[in-house]
């Protein structure tokens, strides 16, 4: 029968479109979303994995552990000193917003974790964290105790263009968490997040 025939044809051709306007839809949304990329691995772990014990050493030479951090929030973020870009200028966001949101800085610890335990010792850190805002408490450890803590918040990172022993760069996931006073995961910003984006976002999530 011809027409059933043609019928078929016209559900084929219009499953063909429907799946083609679906893929064409998700490569747009995937494209848009390329900056944020490093996000996804938040939505898909679950918020609930993220942060955990860590054992560190704070850029003073004091051990430090999560513990010590509850009863405020903690803003946390990876990177290391000798990064050429993307580290200051998330240093520098941070301490711009935490300007913005006012006396509410003051329920708020940011962290500054390096993922170069090899080179940033406690003093090196301490020089570049509080270069840019006093308010930065820097963390470095062993490198068993730094691997440790980058799992706990889901980081990544890896040395990379290495030139000399002492001459290379690092990879390095940099997302900002926000750590509530209970030491559980509230909210996280994209490495693009503006002061004023970030200001926003404190002043929503952190209570006064
Ligand atoms: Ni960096």
């Amino acid at each position: 029968m011809p027409g059933k025939r043609t019928n078929s044809l016209i559900l084929i051709l219009a499953g063909a479109l429907v799946i083609g306007a679906a893929i064409l839809i998700t490569w747009a949304v995937l494209r848009a979303d390329r900056p944020a990329a490093v996000s996804g691995i938040v939505e898909s772990v679950g918020v609930a994995q993220i942060g955990g014990p860590f054992a560190l050493v704070d850029h003073t030479g004091k051990a430090r552990t999560e513990a010590d951090f509850r009863g405020k929030y903690m803003l946390v973020f990876f990177g290391f000193t000798h990064c050429p870009d993307v580290c200051p200028t998330g240093l520098a966001t941070v301490a711009q917003a935490l300007e913005e949101v006012g006396p509410l800085a003051d329920r708020i610890v940011p962290a500054f974790v390096s993922v170069d335990p090899e080179r940033d010792t406690p003093e090196l850190l301490g020089g570049y964290v509080t270069a840019f805002s006093p308010r930065f408490v820097g963390l470095t450890g062993t490198p068993e105790q730094v691997a440790q803590a980058a799992k706990a918040y889901r980081v990544i990172y890896k040395k990379i263009d290495v030139r000399a022993p002492d001459a290379y760069n690092m990879m390095h996931s940099a997302l900002f968490y926000l750590m509530g006073p209970d030491g559980k995961f509230v909210t996280h910003f994209g490495s693009g997040t503006s002061a004023s984006q970030m200001a926003t976002g404190l002043k929503k999530h952190v209570a006064g």
